[in-house]
């Protein structure tokens, strides 16, 4: 089956009744027939039938073995940070999520695992930095917020030679788009509170591995099983009603923001635009590659800080907000939000500064986008 189809009916091993929408179940414990038989249920944090649909759903969206819904995208790379000792070294993309880099920064690297930020989107640059004790490599692509294209196959096989993991936080793009695990990724996350939710109305993070066997889907089962950072059965049925809508949302999303992208591109106020969509992004030729699509993320650069933050508050269509994914166009301003706590070294190093802007492009009328853009950057 195709994507499109895929995310309609997902996995539908729910019930026997005919449902067509998956049942919520929200009891907490599971009464058993006798001892020792049991439902395949028996207590809420270790399962439930309707996070499980989601979890199957995911699985067969990203072509993976194993799939676990979470409270959160920081949830997610949480738990998958706990995979790493001390003594290990941490490659990660130097443009990432800075809710990711305070993470390792300000937490793990308390237990001295050694996190190192580089481009990744430069294969024999990362190859350069790899050592004996480099146990993973963490990357986003596209990146955030410079929308940077990082080559999976070829650091999947730098990873595995090096016996180290490659993780990929696919948020930007969601499996419809992209689909690391196929292309020998070991592990892929998501913020499901973005694409994969697409209406801004839950927070929720997934994991999904290639292999259910390996140490390291065991390892995260532990952990998840001990800790309890789950889904709740509500908003897991929320996500999965919202995952069938998926294909719809992000291929219009998508085809909003290249009209969008190249209608930035020549405006007098913008003098850089980053989207992968557009021919002269450097990674326009890789991402067609490994991805289906561009997404709907676009940063650029307008002339003065002060045009910058001017627009924010002139908006009257799009909402100036944090955030990403959802139907709704957000313009946000990186530095002083989604990256205020970003190493100023990382800033530079990127690029980041305080004349960018990030926008995730919803599915309103483009000329209507378009058209508070051009009031808010003239006027
Ligand atoms: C790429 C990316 N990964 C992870 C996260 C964290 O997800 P959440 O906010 O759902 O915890 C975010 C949040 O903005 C993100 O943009």
């Amino acid at each position: 089956m195709h994507d499109f189809s895929r995310e309609v009916h997902g996995t539908h091993t729910f019930d026997s009744t005919g449902a067509i929408s998956a049942p919520i179940y929200t009891s907490a414990t599971y009464r058993h027939p006798a001892f020792q038989q049991s439902t395949g249920y028996d207590y809420g944090r270790v399962a439930n039938p309707t996070r499980e649909e989601l979890e199957k759903t995911m699985a067969l969206l990203e072509q993976g073995e194993r799939s676990w819904a979470l409270s959160s995208g920081m949830a997610a790379v949480n738990m998958v940070m706990h995979l790493f000792h001390p003594g290990d070294h941490v490659l990660l993309s130097e443009d990432l999520y800075g809710g990711t880099v305070r993470l390792a920064n300000e937490i793990y690297a308390r237990y001295n695992i050694r996190f190192e930020y580089v481009d990744t989107s430069d294969t024999g640059l990362t190859a350069a930095h790899i050592t004996p004790a480099t146990k993973g490599i963490f990357i986003e692509t596209p990146s955030n917020p410079m929308m940077r294209i990082s080559d999976i196959k070829a650091l999947a096989e730098l990873a595995h030679k090096n016996d180290a993991l490659l993780i990929v936080d696919n948020t930007f793009l969601s499996p419809h788009f992209q689909k690391p695990l196929t292309l020998g990724a070991d592990i892929v996350l998501h913020s499901a509170t973005k694409y994969l939710c697409g209406h801004n109305d839950i927070i929720a993070g997934i994991l999904v591995v290639r292999d259910a066997q390996a140490d390291y889907a065991q390892q995260l089962e532990l952990f998840i099983k001990s800790e309890g950072p789950n889904l709740p059965p509500l908003d897991s049925w929320l996500l999965l009603r919202s995952i069938k809508t998926l294909g719809l949302r992000v291929e219009r999303q998508a085809a909003n923001a290249l009209a969008i992208a190249k209608w930035l591109q020549e405006q007098p106020e913008v003098t850089d635009v980053y989207y992968v969509g557009l021919p002269d992004h450097p990674g326009f030729k890789l991402q067609r590659c490994q991805a289906t699509g561009n997404g709907s993320m676009i940063s650029f650069k307008v002339k003065t800080a002060a045009i910058a933050t001017q627009a924010l508050g002139k908006l009257h269509l799009i909402c100036f907000a944090e955030s990403l994914g959802g139907v709704e166009t957000l313009l946000t301003y990186p530095l002083a939000q989604t990256h205020a706590e970003m190493p100023p070294e990382l800033l530079s190093r990127t690029g980041l500064d305080d004349r960018l802007l990030r926008l995730s492009v919803g599915i309103e009328d483009p000329g209507d986008i378009i058209a508070d853009l051009a009031q808010a950057l003239h006027g």
